[in-house]
């Protein structure tokens, strides 16, 4: 399934682009908040299109190459972005995006394990061919880092009886299928827990993608090098789809209000009623506008 841009018109709304813009978009995907980017820089504008998934890239390129206007695809994380765009001759921009996780073909083709809906390998690698996987941080951890991650980046009510039944069952199998963490995860909480309409396993799977991607650090970096690279006047987009996300991008605010960055809305923005119910995986979507003084 193609993914369906979130917040698609509140983020144009906000990052205010005029023709001739360069804009960068942190986060490609599949390139629907790219077409529409485009569309608004005009063929004047250039689009710089990262992304760290290079399947990702790979799809955007294929949806945004036949376009008008200039585009630049780079492929990595946006951590390193300044080296990123410098090693691009790219020194400024006048907007960015960064619409955080994952996109659904991600989701739903990678084959790298994202989904406790399908049966796959344990990797949850954003990178294609990243070292550390999901599999090894079950294989290597201790009981009380396992449980550090499923509560600190999951929120996970019952991280310290998964983390145990994780830690136990590894002395019988190794865990390396999607199939097996959920066996153990519904096995280690009250049967009511697979009784609601949020899987078990929902909070378990998001706090170890964002610990194999070490996410959290890369939010940390990629906003304060995107507030670097912004000229003034400019604003940053950012959406976000949970609670540790909000925490860094607020963090991110209160550090650099100093430095004259201010935030366009007081409150996050949230999907109306009907993008909701036309697409139930914008629910937990808030976008965060902030403007660079001039
Ligand atoms: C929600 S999707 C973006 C969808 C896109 N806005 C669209 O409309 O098609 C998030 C994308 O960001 C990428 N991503 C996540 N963290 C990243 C990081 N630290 N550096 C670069 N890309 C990242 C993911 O690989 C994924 O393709």
């Amino acid at each position: 399934m193609r993914h369906i841009p979130v917040l698609l018109q509140e983020t144009l709304d906000g990052l205010k682009l005029r023709r001739g813009d360069s804009v960068l978009d942190a986060t490609s995907g599949s390139g629907g908040h790219g077409e529409a980017l485009l569309s608004h820089i005009g063929r004047s504008g250039t689009l710089i299109c990262l992304d760290q998934d290079e399947d990702a890239l790979a799809r955007s390129r294929l949806q945004l190459d036949p376009l008008p206007g200039t585009k630049k695809f780079v492929h990595g994380n946006f951590r390193d972005l300044a080296q990123l765009l410098s090693t691009e001759g790219i020194t400024e921009i006048d907007a960015a995006l960064f619409d955080l996780g994952m996109s659904s073909e991600q989701l739903e083709e990678s084959g790298r394990g994202f989904s406790f809906l399908k049966d796959e390998p344990l990797l949850m690698t954003m990178q294609k061919g990243a070292t550390l996987s999901a599999k090894d941080l079950l294989a290597t951890l201790s009981e009380s880092q396992l449980m550090d991650i499923l509560k600190s980046y999951g929120e996970e009510q019952f991280a310290q009886k998964i983390a145990h039944g994780i830690v136990t069952a590894r002395k019988e199998d190794p865990i390396e299928s999607t199939t097996a963490l959920v066996r153990i995860i519904k096995e280690s909480t009250p049967p009511w827990y697979s009784k609601r309409r949020i899987h078990p396993a929902t909070k378990s799977f998001q706090a170890l993608r964002i610990a194999v991607n070490d996410e959290y650090s890369a939010i940390d970096e990629g906003l304060e090098s995107a507030f670097t690279l912004l000229k003034p006047g400019g604003n940053i987009a950012v959406i976000s789809f949970h609670g540790g996300e909000v925490r860094h991008v607020k963090s991110f605010f209160r550090h650099f209000k100093e430095r004259s960055l201010t935030r366009v809305n007081k409150h996050a923005i949230k999907p109306s009623r009907t993008e909701m119910r036309e697409n139930p995986r914008a629910r937990s979507a808030q976008l965060f506008i902030f403007k660079k003084a001039i």
